[in-house]
């Protein structure tokens, strides 16, 4: 019996999220924007996609999450969820998937909390919402889930508000938020760019783990290469909203075989990307 085989098959067969040759345009000038981009990602699966700033990452993004801005528009391929193309959904269908099967943490998580309002009680709001829970019991999951993003004394940090938290602290309680519906892929866009260097080491363990205690799904967007090195299984390399590179991670860093991948790679290099390759001895 084939091992290899049977698990890459079982793999490509339990893909929760497929993106198929997407396209996207901007309807106000007709202008297609990312040209064609595809990957399969199952479950405790980490896909990254990197690239310069404008190069159609977080567009791809937000057609998966069914946000794109006025006027962009998916004229062309397919994004499925757990095999149902989500591309055409009407909206009062993407409120109902959104947070329930696919989620997302951003760069900048204080913008998206209400400053006069205690942290706890806007990450309880979702769970009252999404899970039609009631008061007490949307507390008590609240406390576990800020417990679940690694935050000590969650019962203190409920009660803060968000000028009371760091960076690190806030994102943390935005994860929490985002996985409060028990989304089975969560998009992280960014979500450690604003952060320093040991902070961002911090968020990405704690998606790491979240990851690998739960099968969550990871979509983690970064244009900082070394970010995706660390956890991802494949990496798309887009520029101009082309994939110019795609596969291992492991392959696609020791290999690249475009000039602007090895242009990533080279710019990282003084960062110490290499601390996240092991010698290649199987090569
Ligand atoms: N809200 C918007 N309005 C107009 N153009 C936009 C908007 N969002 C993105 N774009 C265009 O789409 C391109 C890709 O943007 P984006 O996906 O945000 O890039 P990335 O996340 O890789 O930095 C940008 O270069 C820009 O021209
Ligand atoms: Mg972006």
């Amino acid at each position: 019996m084939s091992t290899v085989s049977t698990l890459a098959e079982s793999t490509v067969a339990q893909a929760v999220l497929s993106v198929r040759d997407l396209r996207i345009s901007d309807q106000a000038n007709g202008r297609e924007i990312v040209h064609g981009v595809s990957f399969d990602l199952a479950p405790g699966r980490t896909v990254g996609i990197v690239g310069e700033s404008g190069s159609g990452k977080t567009l791809t993004c937000r057609a998966a999450l069914g946000i794109l801005p006025v006027h962009f528009e998916v004229t062309g391929g397919a994004i499925e969820l757990d095999g149902r193309d989500i591309t055409g959904l009407a909206p009062a269908e993407w409120t109902a998937q959104r947070g329930s099967t696919i989620s997302a943490v951003f760069q900048d998580p204080a913008s998206y909390l209400n400053p006069s309002l205690r942290v706890g009680a806007q990450v309880a709001e979702v769970i009252r919402v999404k899970k039609r829970a009631g008061r007490r019991a949307a507390r008590r999951q609240t406390i576990e889930l800020l417990r679940a993003v690694h935050l000590r004394d969650p019962e203190l940090v409920y009660g803060q508000y968000a000028y009371e938290l760091s960076g690190g602290m806030l994102q943390r309680v935005l994860i929490a938020a985002a996985i409060a519906a028990g989304p089975r892929v969560l998009i992280a866009d960014e979500a450690t760019t604003a952060l320093d260097v040991t902070v961002q080491a911090e968020i990405l363990d704690l998606l790491a783990d979240l990851r690998d205690r739960t099968g969550l799904a990871l979509v983690l967007v970064s244009h900082d290469l070394a970010v995706v090195a660390q956890l991802c299984d494949e990496v798309l390399v887009l520029r101009q909203g082309e994939v110019v590179e795609q596969g291992p991670t492991r392959e696609v860093l020791h290999h690249p075989r475009h000039e602007y991948t090895r242009l990533l790679i080279a710019e990282h290099e003084q960062y110490g990307l290499d601390r996240f390759l092991a010698p290649e001895e199987d090569v």
